[in-house]
């Protein structure tokens, strides 16, 4: 059982009510998130109910739930804390038709413990949060010390989510809302601060006089399984790239901030997103890829075309997508940030590497360039961070150099379990803490530059490039060579 960290500050009591209670993310992270911290001691005093729309008989929910449960945790605990905690879950139905019963049961039981704060946990499609919010507000279950998460996508282009927003702002205040973006939570994305703000060492070449380029790369194995609705609708540019890799891109490239309180953290973030060269239609057919995969091997499986997965004869989705992103201020002109994302990718990894320039002047051999020095940033699987250097190849001949890794593995060093993001992002919740959330703000400017590139796509009607599954996909077509692919079946780079 993972040991609770006795110096956080304890947490108050809580109601967290899920819209969306029976969905696949209720089941895949969120209670197993909550059940996490649960067996760790960590939250005591709670309840939680499932809202869900059909009645679905209670043990079909509680096997569903108890199936995830064990699923998730793989270090030994007792059957009977489980159970323990599916008794903390509690069905409400709330249907369109006769939402009276639905609200007034929910009113009910959140007005028995009104020392409670309670979290309204939105894990439903966005078209619903308007009127989520407000019957919550017409039945009064919202009050000071209650708050609302946000699952993505909010929206479907900066004009939706300016409205979805108008709407949430009449039930809930800006420091109540929480936009969830799981990255956010990821361990070695915290890291990132760390290693950035936390160490001296790489601070003089943080930036366009040491760095020659930054590669951002979230590849998945996996199709679109059963979100085939969803999917199709978003494509890889809002499913990933708008928040997910943008994130990422922002905690390599920001300021340090003033200190880690929210709003500066934000502030910082928004910075970056701001200084975003946005495309034009000229820009986007050099600098941008579309790509959507055909049938193909992974993992030794022939796997289906996206068009099969989807059960369409066309669709104009994108399921890959990279970019030459470039960031217009002091510390990063001229530096090219590549973002890529894909579905049925050979693997599934997630990795930022950071590029180093390479010396200038080549004392062992003037007429061959010595490759620069690569920060890799491993953010799953097997979480690290690797200094790649040129080290001597021992023995006699002469200065022969090969580059070798100098390797801090996460599984390696820190012995205890990593938490999941949505254990991490949950707790931030229930404290209060709107650091690792999205800001207005900041989503929208992040749409802004997203729609340059949805906007212009559509304008010269940019065609995906096909793939086959189990490839990685066409960003070569715009990424200069040399570029680096973790191959997760050998554990080695490979490059293309
Ligand atoms: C989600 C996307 O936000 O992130 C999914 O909607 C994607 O399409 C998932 O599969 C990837 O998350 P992770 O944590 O598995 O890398």
């Amino acid at each position: 059982m993972p040991k609770q960290n006795h110096t956080e500050p304890l947490i108050r009591p809580f109601n967290a009510v899920i819209f969306g209670g029976d969905g696949d993310l209720a089941f895949r992270k969120i209670y197993p998130a909550i059940c996490h911290r649960f067996i760790a001691g960590q939250i005591k005093d709670f309840q939680v109910f499932a809202v869900t729309r059909s009645a679905k008989k209670h043990p079909v929910f509680y096997d569903q739930a108890r199936t995830f449960l064990q699923k998730d945790i793989t270090y030994p605990v007792l059957p009977e804390v489980i159970e323990a905690f599916l008794q903390r879950i509690q069905l409400v139905m709330i249907t369109d038709d006769q939402p009276d019963v639905g609200y007034g049961q929910l009113k009910q039981e959140v007005q028995q413990h009104p020392e409670r704060q309670t979290v309204f946990y939105l894990s439903t499609p966005s078209d619903a949060f308007q009127s989520i919010c407000q019957k919550l507000k017409h039945y009064g279950l919202i009050h000071e010390h209650s708050k609302v998460v946000l699952e993505k996508p909010l929206g479907h282009s900066l004009a939706s989510s300016k409205e979805i927003h108008a709407d949430i702002i009449q039930a809930f205040s800006e420091d109540q809302i929480y936009r969830i973006d799981h990255y956010l939570g990821k361990e070695t994305v915290q890291n990132l601060m760390i290693l950035r703000f936390a160490n001296q060492l790489f601070e003089n070449a943080w930036g366009a006089s040491c760095i020659d380029r930054v590669e951002i790369t979230v590849a998945e194995d996996i199709g679109v399984e059963s979100r085939a609705g969803y999917y199709d609708q978003s494509g890889a540019l809002l499913d990933m790239v708008q928040n997910h890799l943008l994130q990422l891109l922002c905690l390599i490239a920001m300021e340090p901030p003033i200190n880690m309180e929210a709003n500066n953290v934000r502030d910082e973030k928004l910075k970056v997103i701001r200084s975003l060269r946005l495309f034009d239609e000229k820009s986007v057919a050099t600098h941008t890829v579309r790509g959507q995969y055909t049938r193909g091997e992974v993992d030794g499986r022939q796997v289906p075309s996206y068009l099969e997965d989807i059960g369409k004869f066309q669709s104009p989705t994108e399921t890959f997508v990279a970019i030459h992103a470039s960031i217009d201020n002091w510390r990063w002109k001229d530096v090219p940030f590549y973002l890529r994302t894909g579905k049925r990718m050979p693997g599934r990894f997630s990795e930022i590497i950071v590029h180093f320039k390479s010396v200038r002047h080549n004392v062992f051999n003037p007429s061959e360039p010595i490759e620069g020095n690569k920060l890799i940033i491993r953010i799953q699987p097997q979480e690290h961070i690797e200094l790649v250097q040129m080290t001597k190849l021992p023995g006699p001949g002469g200065y022969r150099y090969k580059p070798a890794g100098l390797k801090l593995d996460f599984i390696d060093s820190f012995k205890e379990r990593l938490p999941e993001a949505y254990e991490r992002l949950f707790m931030d919740v229930l404290r209060g803490n709107q650091t690792l959330f999205m800001r207005q703000d900041e989503l929208e400017a992040a749409w802004v530059w997203t729609e340059s590139i949805a906007q212009n796509w559509k304008k010269t009607k940019q065609k995906n490039i096909l793939y086959e599954a189990g490839t990685f996909g066409p960003g070569q077509q715009i990424f200069p060579p040399r570029q680096t692919w973790y191959n997760t079946h050998e554990n080695t780079y490979r490059t293309l």
